[in-house]
């Protein structure tokens, strides 16, 4: 419910929105949604006809330059992607400083932030060419930087990117490759990967989203925004939610409690418990794309020969609450999350690292609108109102 309060001001009614629920921070030409209808477009693009015809970098041009690249385009684009992939020797040493166990999150929201000292020179929003070469690096280095976090858990060494390799391949040997023996990318994998990261490119203005322009506002640079936006992206309720769905259905199998039991405390909300996964802000129909990633996490375990309880876990948890009014009447649907991290665990990531591929996924939404944002005139640092409900004016005591 929206509080209108009476507190007026000389730009007009402030109004009270928990959440944002129904205020608009900005115009944007970049995503549409239709939360009633289960509509998703990337510049006018059905999500639909994305996944099954586009690549992730052909998406991330199409969101940061508003229209699809030429074919020479797109080459030039990746070509540049590809020599840009290696990271300043020094920066290893600063993954080598945190701890093994650190979560992948706080190793890559700290290294992009990390990035920007590596770059002093070139920082500028204002100068395109600047922002052009920090679009490319950020690119190019999020996946080995979020590929060295998987390998730093491991204990393992990094290897350096083989730019022979297209995106997801070279990120898929360096997650997966070893010293010690050749890679060979699945292409099973290399195809269902590329299609999870192009459904989560971009999103409008989610938490992350409208973090990174909430930062960006302040004409902070884009490592500094994009880093704030990992960090607002690590949370459960945001991108968080695909670990935490995988963590649930464990929970629930380990548990032996069994499906029906769990979505009766869910519905009594013993202990807070949510179904993890389920429930959008705006869609309150069905997610376009959670849809799309079901029928790829059967068509991924079959082709791997992958038989994962929690898969039927998932699936007897989805039917059980689709058919309950309590998640009818709220309009509680699977969203994007809840299938992928079946996915993600049968390509062989861990757990903690789930977040970290939605985070390289959304990387071109987070540069796209920290674009338009510093290319709009009428852009304004983010400063939103408050209703004060402290303390009157009141002496401090006299000593
Ligand atoms: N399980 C059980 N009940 C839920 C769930 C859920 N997953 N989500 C919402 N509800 C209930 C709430 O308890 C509330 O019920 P009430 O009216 O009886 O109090 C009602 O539905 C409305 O919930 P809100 O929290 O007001 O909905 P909001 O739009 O603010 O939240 C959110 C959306 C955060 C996604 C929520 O549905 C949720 O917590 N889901 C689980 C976490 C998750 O999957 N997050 C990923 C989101 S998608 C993404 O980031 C890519």
């Amino acid at each position: 419910s929206i509080d209108v309060s009476t507190l007026t001001k000389k730009t007009g009614l402030t109004t009270l929105d928990y959440g944002f629920v129904n205020t608009a921070a900005t115009k944007s030409a970049i995503t549409y949604i239709d939360g009633d209808q289960g509509i998703l477009r990337y510049r006018g693009y059905p999500i639909e006809q994305i996944a099954a015809n586009s690549s992730y970098l052909e998406t991330a041009w199409l969101l940061i330059y508003g229209e699809l690249p030429s074919a020479s385009e797109l080459e030039e684009f990746d070509n540049r992607i590809r020599r840009h992939t290696l990271l300043h020797e020094d920066l290893k040493r600063f993954f080598d400083a945190l701890p093994h166990n650190a979560h992948p999150m706080s190793v890559l929201a700290a290294g992009v932030s990390a990035l920007s000292t590596y770059y002093q020179d070139s920082l500028s929003p204002k100068d395109p060419e600047q922002v052009e070469i920090t679009t490319v690096r950020l690119l190019a280095k999020l996946p080995v930087m979020a590929a060295y976090a998987h390998k730093k858990s491991l204990g393992q060494a990094f290897l350096y990117p083989d730019n022979s390799l297209s995106f997801v391949d070279n990120f898929l040997r360096l997650n997966f490759g070893t010293l010690a023996e050749p890679y060979e990318v699945n292409p099973v994998v290399s195809k269902a990967l590329e299609r999870l990261l192009m459904l989560h490119e971009d999103h409008e203005q989610n938490a992350s989203t409208s973090t990174v322009r909430l930062v960006g506002s302040t004409e902070a640079n884009l490592f500094a925004s994009v880093s704030a936006g990992i960090n607002a992206l690590f949370g459960p309720l945001h991108g968080g939610a695909n670990e935490a769905v995988l963590e649930m259905l464990a929970k629930i199998r380990d548990s032996g409690e069994g499906v029906a039991r769990y979505v009766e405390r869910v519905k009594n909300k013993e202990d807070g418990v949510r179904l993890m996964g389920f429930g959008h802000r705006v869609y309150k129909n069905f997610d376009p794309r959670a849809r799309l990633v079901k029928q790829s996490a059967d068509e991924v375990l079959e082709a791997l020969g992958v038989q994962d309880p929690l898969l039927d876990i998932a699936k007897e948890l989805e039917a059980v609450a689709l058919a309950d009014d309590y998640f009818i009447e709220r309009k509680l649907y699977p969203n994007v999350d809840f299938y992928t991290g079946v996915i993600y665990k049968a390509m062989g990531f861990p757990t903690r690292m789930f977040t970290v591929l939605f985070a390289i996924g959304r990387l071109p939404g987070w540069i796209a609108h920290w674009r338009e944002m510093n290319n709009d005139p009428q852009t304004k640092i983010g400063r939103p109102q408050q209703l004060y409900v402290g303390s009157p004016a009141r002496d401090f005591p006299a000593r």
